[in-house]
């Protein structure tokens, strides 16, 4: 799974670029939108229209039968988490929204944690943690690091801070399919797998948990969840691996990549 990653040219870049670009501005729309008592539904909602209004494509909707257009996890939910009328916000809900669309046939993937309402301080602390997973992840892919060193780091600094990394779900190779090699584990060895390339596309998504790493799915196939209950929380970026480093082609257009007010 990890050989046959494919090399992006330089126009590819720009097609990622747009469709990264379209991401990152509806995510940017919703920090408005999100307080007490919004519905799962109508966030989805708003995605959906802003998504189809860009001549884009909502990539979850239909996507191996999620019924949506984006992944709404609330609290203790780690990820794929399904849009619902029946699920209003909180005061001090935390949300994962996690947008993807295909722009003329590229996929931008990026997910930001928010916070309904106000949170507290030890809550506040998990979420500037799991951003600075997502940034050290980041920060590590380079060309010439292996795969496994991005998360060996995210891990390190995960576990320092006494949260833990969710093992099911990993980023992933992206471009003009939704998921391709390779798989990016949030966990790892410094040195393993293959070795980062200028025209590599990918995301790093990790999930973090203010418990337990362990997840259990619910009946509806979808909702993954803490075992324990605990706080899970995520940042995801799509990137390519350049000469020199790497561009993030899902980065906020006003500053808002962690769009969460210090207390
Ligand atoms: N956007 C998710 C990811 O980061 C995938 C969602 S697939 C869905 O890979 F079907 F749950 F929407
Ligand atoms: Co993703
Ligand atoms: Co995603």
């Amino acid at each position: 799974m990890q050989n046959n990653i494919p090399i992006h040219s330089t126009a590819d870049f720009e097609g990622m670029r747009k469709a990264g670009s379209l991401t990152s501005r509806i995510l940017d729309e919703l920090e408005q939108l999100i307080t007490p008592g919004i519905s799962t539904l109508e966030i989805n909602n708003f995605c959906h229209k802003m998504i189809i209004e860009n001549d884009a494509i909502p990539a979850p909707l239909n996507y191996k039968g999620f019924p949506k257009s984006i992944c709404t996890s609330v609290n203790h939910v780690v990820c794929h988490g399904i849009p619902s009328q029946k699920k209003n916000l909180q005061n001090g809900d935390i949300i994962n929204i996690d947008v993807t669309v295909i722009l003329d046939g590229w996929f931008g993937d990026c997910s930001r944690m928010f916070v309904a309402g106000k949170t507290n301080k030890k809550t506040y602390s998990f979420l500037k943690t799991t951003y600075e997973c997502l940034l050290i992840g980041i920060k590590n892919a380079v060309p010439g690091k292996s795969l496994g060193d991005i998360g060996y780091e995210i891990q390190k600094y995960a576990e320092k801070n006494n949260y833990s990394v969710v093992r099911d779900f990993c980023g992933h190779g992206i471009g003009k399919k939704f998921h391709t090699p390779p798989s990016v584990l949030h966990y790892g060895n410094l040195g393993e797998g293959p070795e980062l390339k200028p025209g590599m596309f990918f995301t790093i998504e990790p999930m973090i948990n203010m418990g337990d790493w362990k997840i259990k799915i619910l009946k509806d196939g979808w909702t993954a969840v803490t075992k324990d209950k605990s706080l899970s929380a995520q940042f995801e970026h799509t990137i390519g691996i350049t000469e020199t480093g790497n561009e993030i082609f899902t980065l906020s257009h006003n500053n808002s990549d962690f769009p969460i007010k210090p207390l």
